[in-house]
């Protein structure tokens, strides 16, 4: 049932309020069902103009039970409040305060927005609008103010009070069993870096000195029996903050910084200032539970949150339109740390990997947005992809297109003008320009047109006059409420590859600006020719990725198997590896020839056997196109099981021919000595793991026993979970043995188990629906948390493209149905796994038909639909 239709924000009508507020005094009475909370506001008229006017603020399910003005009673006719607004007909004309006292029940809050609870624990989580479910208030981030917050519960069962800024008092309540501590944050912030937890937590805690001599606690505060796996999450953000001194000349800026890990939680984590809460799997490893994958996201969610003290919180937005200057920019810092930490091009591969599966398959569909939306109906749909992942890409071409230097100057620029303020895209871009004296107003487009664009490229060589020259065309398709593009600065690094793999140098060139190994294109079609190419090259085109479009070009696979081999941009090399896997997968989905294949097994294999090349980058670079990438590449009339066929036939052919090799490097990477987490020993793990699946695809005995044996004598989570992950989805001999004898291991582990229940998600078997359903019976299945629902649920529409697009409609029927279900205790959920059908249109006929009906069963469902799954799916079917 649609709810009433809630009109759209839009950008254009951005006003400031009519007063200003720049200081709050919170008390919080802290009771699971019944909280008492009091908010003095101090608040004046903007300007002479908007005095008088109403003041009217935000609530969301609140329970008024009194209000004072200036310390006294306010008449019962001089105000307004439901549970969603709260208006002061007629404010006085000069400043005053309002003391609001608000009732709100934290027990019962199920959309984990606002206070809530989490394994008994109180904490909170305010961005976008949760501030709001908590006393009524300007909930809008361009109101900063100074915060200082009483915190007050029961002694025993609460030990820990935590606020955000530095903690000034603390307590017994005399003749209770209560206490209470004070917080006051002097930093002026915006309501969604809110934050409080009370409760009864462990922590590990380490002293920091700031690189101008400034000291820091740290803590790190976990459940109970948890201290240990706190360690290395400790160990990044010491790393971060010196990463931000030595790299941005940034440092931290208060006395304390406190993160607490919750086990309930809708996003990874949150940059409440000077008190972050996690999502706790972003925060607990050891190697008994936690992945390479797990460590390393550890590392990144720990470096972003902390990143966002600057960008974010002393910069913060004007309004969440802007949602991409504070996180496109963060994660492009995120990035940054890690490929300083790590490997630059391994990391380059996997942050391409994550924008091509996430974010280009958003923006070729229904829900495509600009990296700033112009409109939006619910802003907790805007967390997505586009925002956060092409929009660190944006800044990444900023500093492609300026350089190291001048990217330096205009972000010192930007932190200098702004720090303190609420800011806009413009702002940011004008500190580039300002600092570099450069024009980017063409480039801001960026911000603005939705869509990937497609560029083309072609190239021919010219012996006679020693010229070779390129052909390159831009266009972007039509994306919803954007009919015509106009062309997008592109900045597309090269390089010639000689026929002896090197990189050719040319004597001059014409046509499109040129800048080294940089063509930096403008318009919709344009031409570069080179000149003194003594040799036909072979080009190797949009290195590094250094633009977020897609790429066709007129190299043939020849040219894609030469440039795997001998391209010296590593990323190339994992990309020329990828086209051709993803041709020949596509080709043996529809039954065609595959002339290419055995040079691609050849090639593989000199990968494989290459001793110069990094081992993460060979896990990388020998595994297959995803089906989701094959699925992407084809971009319509998709059948997802030809798809899934035809990549375990690939899969299969390449374990068969490279059998000896795989073996070879399987048994020269055994482990040696204790576990450790770091870059290198994780880089031989996946190698070894990717040549256990490809060796285990070409066994015809059932019984696997070099899978069993991994499993059985692995002593970490990376090797174990993937050996379970062969076992199961192989449905190798006594795989149901395997899965019992993980339980057992681990059932008391949360993390652990969301594992066990993701594996079988993920099968391809013809029965994994039914197992699905099934196993949200099992007893350590809960609706209520979310990392338990997008383990067995998200990942089975996500990740499981087969059997959720099975052909009866079954897997969309099953969507809509959960979705549903969860909608009615938590709408970001819902709406989050509701996205799994943001390609529906890309499928062959008949799954589109099932997907659209099911679709339009949510619109139609008996029941109050959210805002936010009422968006999506209105906007999916649009
Ligand atoms: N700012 C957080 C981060 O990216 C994410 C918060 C998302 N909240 C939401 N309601 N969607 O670090
Ligand atoms: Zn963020």
């Amino acid at each position: 049932m649609r709810s009433e239709n809630a009109e759209p924000i839009r950008l254009e009508d951005y006003t400031p309020t009519p007063y200003t507020l720049d200081r709050v005094e919170l008390n919080f009475n802290l009771v699971p069902d019944a909280t008492i909370v009091t908010s003095k506001i101090y608040l004046a008229p903007r300007t002479p103009e908007d005095a008088g006017k109403p003041l009217v603020l935000d609530g969301d399910e609140l329970e008024l039970v009194s209000v004072e003005m200036n310390g006294r009673a306010l008449s019962a006719d001089s105000y307004d409040a439901t549970a969603s607004q709260f208006t002061l007909k007629t404010p006085p004309e000069t400043a005053f305060s309002l003391e609001i006292t608000t009732k709100i029940n934290p027990q019962e809050n199920t959309k984990l927005m606002g206070l809530y609870r989490s394994s008994g624990n109180f904490c909170t989580q305010c961005e976008a609008e949760g501030f709001r479910r908590i006393t009524y208030f300007y909930d809008r981030p361009d109101i900063l103010a100074v915060y200082t917050t009483r915190i007050e519960a029961e002694k025993k069962a609460y030990p820990v009070l935590l606020g955000n800024g530095n903690p000034k008092e603390a307590g017994d309540i005399e003749g209770t069993d209560r206490h209470f501590a004070i917080w006051h944050d002097p930093h002026p912030k915006p309501a969604y870096l809110f934050a409080l937890v009370a409760g009864d937590l462990g922590c590990i805690s380490q002293k920091f000195t700031t690189a101008s001599g400034k000291p820091v606690d740290l803590n790190i505060y976990v459940e109970h029996g948890n201290e240990d796996r706190a360690d290395w999450s400790m160990d990044c953000l010491v790393r971060s903050m010196q990463w931000d001194e030595k790299v941005f000349g940034l440092e931290y800026d208060l006395d304390v910084f406190n993160i607490v890990a919750v086990s309930d939680f809708n996003m990874g984590a949150m940059e409440n200032k000077g008190l972050n809460i996690f999502n706790d799997k972003y925060i607990l490893a050891d190697p008994e539970t936690a992945t390479d994958v797990d460590y390393e996201g550890i590392e990144t969610v720990v470096a972003h949150e902390y990143f966002h003290n600057w960008t974010g919180n002393r910069i913060t937005c004007r309004d969440w339109f802007q949602l991409c200057l504070k996180e496109g920019l963060t994660v492009f810092r995120d990035h940054e740390f890690t490929s300083d930490e790590r490997s630059r091009p391994v990391k380059r591969i996997a942050d391409v990997k994550v924008l091509k599966n996430h974010q280009f398959p958003e923006d070729g569909g229904p829900l495509s947005h600009p990296v700033r939306p112009e409109v939006y109906k619910e802003i907790n749909n805007f967390y997505t992809a586009t925002v956060y992942e092409k929009g660190s890409e944006l800044v990444t071409m900023i500093k492609t297109i300026l350089g190291a230097d001048g990217f330096k100057k205009g972000m010192d620029l930007y932190f200098e003008r702004h720090d303190g303020e609420a800011a806009t895209i413009e702002d940011f871009i004008k500190s580039f320009e300002d600092a570099t004296q450069t024009n980017l107003s063409q480039f801001a487009l960026w911000y603005s047109q939705s869509g990937t664009p497609q560029l083309n490229v072609a190239g021919e060589y010219n012996e006679q006059a020693k010229t070779f020259t390129l052909k390159l065309e831009q266009s972007t398709p039509p994306t919803p409420g954007q009919d015509i593009k106009r062309p997008f600065t592109i900045p597309v690094r090269f390089g010639l590859v000689s026929p002896n793999g090197e990189d050719m140098a040319y004597s001059s060139s014409e046509g499109a600006e040129v800048r080294g190994d940089l063509i930096l294109l403008t318009e919709a079609s344009q031409t570069v020719v080179f000149h003194g190419i003594g040799a036909k090259p072979v080009p190797s085109l949009l290195r590094e990725f250094s633009a977020p479009v897609k790429l066709a070009t007129n190299l043939s696979s020849d040219d894609h198997l030469f440039l795997m081999h001998h391209d010296n941009d590593p990323f190339n090399r994992w990309q020329s590896a990828q086209t051709v896997a993803t041709d020949l997968t596509i080709a043996l989905s529809k039954g065609a020839e595959t002339p290419a294949l055995s040079a691609f097994l050849e090639a593989m294999k000199a990968i494989a056997e290459d001793d110069a090349l990094d081992n993460a980058f060979k896990a990388l670079a020998l595994a297959l196109p995803s089906e989701g990438d094959v699925a992407r590449e084809l971009g319509n009339n998709v059948d997802p099981e030809a798809i899934s066929i035809a990549h375990l036939t690939l899969r299969q052919k390449v374990g068969e021919a490279l059998y000896s090799t795989f073996q070879k490097l399987y048994e020269s990477l055994a482990p040696s000595g204790t576990f450790s987490p770091d870059a290198k020993s994780a880089g031989n793990r996946a190698l070894r793991t990717r040549t256990l699946s490809y060796l285990n695809a070409a066994q015809s005995d059932n019984s696997a026993p070099l899978t069993r044996a991994h499993f059985e004598t692995a002593d970490n989570m990376t090797d174990r979970i993937a050996a379970l992950n062969v076992l199961v989805h192989e449905r190798v001999d006594g795989y149901k043995d395997a899965l019992d004898a993980f339980y057992q291991r681990h059932k008391d582990t949360a993390l652990a188990m969301d594992k066990w229940f993701m594996v079988q998600a993920t099968s391809p078997a013809e029965d994994t629906l039914d197992t699905v359903k099934a196993l949200t019976e099992h007893p350590a299945f809960a609706w209520g948390n979310p990392n338990r629902v997008r383990a067995l649920i998200g990942t089975f529409v996500a990740a499981n493209q087969r059997r959720f697009n099975a052909l009866d409609g079954s897997g969309y029927t099953y969507l809509a149905q959960t979705v549903l279900k969860i909608d009615q205790n938590n709408p970001q959920l819902a709406a989050r796994i509701l996205n799994a059908f943001r390609s529906w249109r890309a499928l062959e006929p008949t799954r589109q038909g099932l997907a659209k009906a099911a679709l339009e069963s949510i619109i139609e469902a008996d029941q109050k639909l959210s805002p936010d799954v009422q968006d999506i799916a209105e906007r999916c079917l649009q």
